[in-house]
């Protein structure tokens, strides 16, 4: 692979309502700390020197306010494009990565809605996908045990079984990918969709929520490589206490 090969791009899926969060504006644009989550997010990745382009897919009535927004919080020499996100994660990373550049040959694709990665985990990523790995994702182990269930609304559910848990993890992002892997499950996803809505027969596969799912979907190898506790995922009003705690001990730590 040649230099330009071996920098990543990062798609980061910033179109998201937010529903779980509660009533107010669309989730990467929410406050923490006085910095909507998204700009969080995006200088977590340029602080990587293994990134060198940031694609938002933003709400795609907000690509001027997001442009802005960058621009305001001190991201403006940095390389960082804004599309119109879709209306859902997976339509808003494609679109995203129909944006990168062809000699781009590795992307990594980050939540907006995971402000407080470390660097290191970045480089970690980047680092297994330029090593050889086609997808990676970084992940922890659970604090919980879990069962599987038969879903019934409001309850009780009969238990089905209990996964070991010592071989679950839980995944979080960026996720890592060689470019040509990454675009061509998007695209077979694409297509199996557009399949499924003329077949009339919506819904007849489980839905993917992550991009590694679906390299796994389409028979592609995915590893695991060690997450952070402080990449957790804001999705409902308790993360955003939880990651102004964490946010505040940072501050508090770098004034020393
Ligand atoms: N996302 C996106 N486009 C969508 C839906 C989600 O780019 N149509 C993004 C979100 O902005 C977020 C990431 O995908 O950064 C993870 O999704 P999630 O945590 O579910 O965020 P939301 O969809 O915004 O939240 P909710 O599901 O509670 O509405
Ligand atoms: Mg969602």
């Amino acid at each position: 692979m040649n230099a330009t090969g071996a920098i990543a791009a990062a798609v980061v899926p910033a179109a998201g309502r937010g529903e779980r969060l509660g009533p107010g504006a669309p989730k990467a644009l929410r406050d923490l700390g006085g910095v909507p989550l998204l700009v969080h997010a995006v200088r977590a990745l340029t602080r990587s020197r293994a990134v060198g382009l940031v694609v938002v897919a933003a709400p795609a009535d907000g690509v001027a306010e997001v442009v802005a927004l960058l621009d305001s919080h001190g991201l403006e020499g940095k390389d960082i494009r804004v599309v119109a996100g879709g209306d859902t994660r997976q339509e808003s990373v494609r679109l995203g990565l129909a944006a990168i550049p062809a000699e781009v040959g590795i992307v990594l694709v980050h939540d907006a809605a995971r402000p407080l990665v470390p660097v290191e985990v970045v480089d970690a990523v980047a680092a297994a996908v330029r090593a050889g790995a086609e997808a990676v994702v970084p992940a922890v182990p659970l604090a919980d045990t879990v069962k599987r269930v038969e879903p019934v609304r409001g309850g009780p559910e009969p238990v089905l079984d209990t996964p070991d848990r010592a071989t679950l993890r839980a995944v979080q992002t960026p996720q890592g990918f060689r470019r040509d892997t990454l675009a061509e499950v998007h695209a077979k996803a694409l297509a199996e969709a557009l399949a499924e809505e003329s077949a009339g027969a919506g819904g007849a596969l489980p839905p993917v929520t992550d991009d590694a799912g679906l390299v796994e979907r389409f028979g592609g190898r995915v590893v695991v490589v060690p997450g952070h506790e402080e990449a957790f995922k804001v999705t409902r009003p308790l993360d955003l206490v939880l990651a102004e705690a964490v946010l505040a001990r940072r501050r508090a730590a770098d004034a020393y």
